[in-house]
């Protein structure tokens, strides 16, 4: 027997739990797994928005068929073609060969390059609507949030928004559903939701800038994205989130990151991380880039102001974790925060020049001496590092 979680009184829930797939896109560890969410209505006319990832069809297709118990599907509304979501769309139409399929211009070469699939397509545009008896569906376009194609389909009757990636999370869906059936602060949402914004959608803070923009004046009860919970009870907090995110608003805290090959460095950033405890800092994060994936490192800068990057040297340049950081956080292009610089070598040094140049290149203000230790750190590279710790916390100061 098939789940029946309604959103509304003839709107359908249908998510899978994946907690055996390892990475996202073959990139994002997944640690506390992920959920596709798809929607369906059933009114006069029915209506799938999205499916399912490709191992989840044969219960996907399932749950659907046991949903409209012998009705027909007449239209698979595609919000969005990455695979997390289109991955079930030919067994679909297998199953219902007559189904139309509703995307707007973008959509169309997408879905003939993954699936080769081009009949029964309705091309919508921005602000179309679909009647399909007591609902009725607007689209609305949301380019680059996550892709071209991307757009969120809007029910007028329930005002439910279904938000395609936006406002989703990493995490699976213990049970609840929606965001008032679990304790957000005791849960990993709070964190995932943070982790998938800034790896997934980050670089595309303007995009979603526009999109808040555009969609600001809708009369929403309950937002229900792609993946993780659906939002019914903590609306504005969401929202709030994704403004303060896309405007790479930062809040009062520091990230150190270290990249050390025997100790040296990560000596440093021990001592840099209790110094700004001194200094009054109360959130201090610590990661060492050799061994934390750069999603979580990335998230957490996405969420302080502050950032202090320590490399040993390598090879005369930077270490090769760190510089991998940095080559990730110049493609988000996260703006608008301070960094404190450290390192240390043994003969010639490079790491400090190449942290300096990434900060010039982001736009990243840089805050005190960078500090650089021969070797072992010595008592003057520990003063120097306690000033750099005072100038970080002085800068933060003013952060509520
Ligand atoms: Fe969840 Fe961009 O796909």
């Amino acid at each position: 027997m098939a789940l029946k979680v309604q959103l509304s009184d003839k709107v359908y829930w249908l998510g899978f739990n994946d907690r055996r797939k390892h990475l996202f896109e073959n990139q994002w560890p997944l640690e506390k797994g992920i959920t596709y969410n798809s929607y369906l209505i059933d009114d006069e006319k029915t209506a799938l928005l999205d499916t399912a990832e490709a191992p989840f069809s044969g219960d996907f297709v399932n749950w659907v068929k046991e949903l409209l118990n012998g009705k027909q599907l007449d239209y698979l509304i595609i919000n969005h073609m990455e695979p997390d979501h289109s991955g079930s769309i030919k067994d679909i139409i297998a199953e219902y060969p007559d189904v139309t399929i509703v995307g707007n211009r973008k959509t169309q070469p997408l879905l003939d390059g993954f699936y080769g699939v081009s009949e029964n397509f309705k091309l919508i545009a921005e602000g179309d609507t679909l009647e399909l008896g007591k609902h009725t569906l607007q689209f609305f376009m949301i380019p680059m949030v996550h892709w071209p194609e991307s757009m969120v389909t809007y029910d007028i009757t329930d005002k439910i928004l279904f938000s395609n990636d936006a406002f989703g999370s990493f995490g699976t869906l213990n049970g609840g559903v929606f965001d008032d059936e679990i304790d957000l602060n005791t849960t990993c949402f709070n964190e995932e939701v943070r982790r998938y914004y800034s790896n997934i959608v980050g670089k595309y803070g303007i995009q979603v800038q526009k999109a808040l923009a555009k969609l600001g004046g809708l009369d929403i009860k309950m937002i229900a994205p792609s993946h993780g919970l659906i939002w019914r009870s903590q609306i504005p907090y969401i929202i709030e989130k994704y403004n303060k995110w896309s405007t790479h608003v930062g809040e009062k805290g520091v990230v150190i990151v270290f990249g050390s090959m025997y100790g040296n460095t990560e000596k440093m950033a021990d001592y840099i991380a209790r110094f700004l405890i001194e200094e009054g800092v109360k959130n201090v994060q610590v990661h060492d880039a050799s061994k934390t994936h750069t999603s979580y490192i990335i998230n957490d800068i996405w969420k302080y102001k502050g950032v202090i990057f320590g490399s040993a040297t390598y090879n005369g340049g930077i270490f090769p974790p760190m510089a991998h950081l940095l080559s990730d956080l110049e493609h988000y292009g996260l703006r608008d925060r301070c960094l404190g610089v450290f390192g240390s070598s043994s003969w010639g040094g490079g790491s400090i020049r190449i942290i300096n140049k990434f900060a010039e290149n982001i736009k990243w203000e840089v805050i005190g001496e960078p500090v650089e230790a021969r070797s072992t750190p010595k008592h003057v590279d520990i003063e120097m590092c306690r000033k750099l710790a005072k100038a970080m916390a002085e800068k933060l100061s003013d952060i509520k």
